[in-house]
């Protein structure tokens, strides 16, 4: 939807799911870099003050690139730090007020803003659900990862109940939808997806099918288990670089070629409006550093 400026909004991209260790942080990144190499303004918003992996990762890929010396595509990033007052609700309203202006400053300029959350249902993850054009939610391959979406029956894959989070991701939905009349498009992603087929896999897969059409959201071809992820993390490295020894910190191999052509997939799974935001980016003005994030950082 074209704002009233003439100028696309940024479109909103939420990692969520209340587990932890499922790939949202490892996707969020994943998914700045590729449509930073597109050519689009990405800002990133790391909304785990407990864990803060997305800010790593950035903070690694800033560290990399200097050391190298060369310039890669970078997201203009935002953290909101852990607040160290005694009040409690003091707390809670001095991240909320810096979340808001995080998003007030990216409006204006940014393509896509891609927001990451953590494993546990805070206010401000209610928020930032509300805030998505695009919600990605990866999912281990397992029954235990299911249950995270909603309850399935072990032997028949039938949805028996839906879990607090399915229940967030709803009214997140309709307050949307009140907002500004806009949906939400929810994406089911397999992640660490084991090469080995298996009767569990297959129940994940139906558990999956049932309850994309009990909630209505979909679901896209996932991503394996491999290996690179863990090294790629440490120098802020995507497999959507260039497949070069130095930059990689090691030498690449078939894994992130084929890695790299699942991310792709799952990023044209996704149905972003590439298009409208590449006219708008256009005419937009350069990206440039938040004062945001010069104090936090
Ligand atoms: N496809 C994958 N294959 C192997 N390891 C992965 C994959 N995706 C993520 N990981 C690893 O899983 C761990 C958790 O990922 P992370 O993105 O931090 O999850 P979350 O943000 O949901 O807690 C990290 O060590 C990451 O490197
Ligand atoms: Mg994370």
């Amino acid at each position: 939807m074209e704002s009233n400026r003439g100028r696309a909004h940024a479109h909103v991209i939420v990692l969520g799911n209340e587990k932890g260790g499922s790939g949202k942080s490892t996707t969020a990144f994943h998914l700045a870099i590729y449509l930073a190499y597109e050519g689009f303004r990405v800002a990133t918003i790391d909304t785990d003050s407990r864990q803060q992996t997305l800010t790593a990762y950035v903070t690694n890929r800033r560290e990399r690139a200097r050391q190298l010396g060369i310039k890669i595509p970078q997201p203009t990033h935002f953290h909101l730090p852990q607040p160290r007052g005694d009040s409690r609700t003091a707390n809670d309203r001095a991240v909320f007020e810096m979340f808001r202006s995080a998003i007030a400053e990216v409006e204006g300029y940014a393509d896509f803003v891609i927001i990451d959350t953590p494993g546990f249902d805070t206010h401000l993850t209610r928020l930032a659900h509300s805030l998505a054009d695009t919600l990605v939610t990866p999912l281990n391959d397992s029954l235990i990862d299911l249950d995270v979406i909603g309850r399935i029956d072990p032997e028949t894959g039938d949805i028996r109940e839906l879990s607090h989070y399915t229940r967030l991701v709803q009214r997140a939905r309709s307050e949307r939808l009140n907002i500004d009349g806009r949906s939400i498009d929810w994406v089911l992603v397999r992640n660490r997806i084991s090469m080995l087929g298996s009767r569990n896999a297959r129940l994940v897969l139906t558990g999956l099918e049932n309850i994309s059409a009990r909630v209505g959201c979909r679901i896209a071809d996932g991503i394996a288990e491999r290996v690179i992820f863990r090294s790629l993390f440490p120098f802020g490295m995507t497999v959507f670089d260039p497949l070069d020894e130095e930059m990689l910190g090691g030498a690449p191999s078939m894994s992130h070629v084929t890695a790299r052509q699942e991310y792709r997939a799952l990023a044209d799974a996704l149905n972003l409006p590439l298009a409208s935001r590449r006219v708008a980016g256009q005419r937009g003005e350069g990206a440039r550093m938040s004062k945001l994030e010069e104090t936090a950082a």
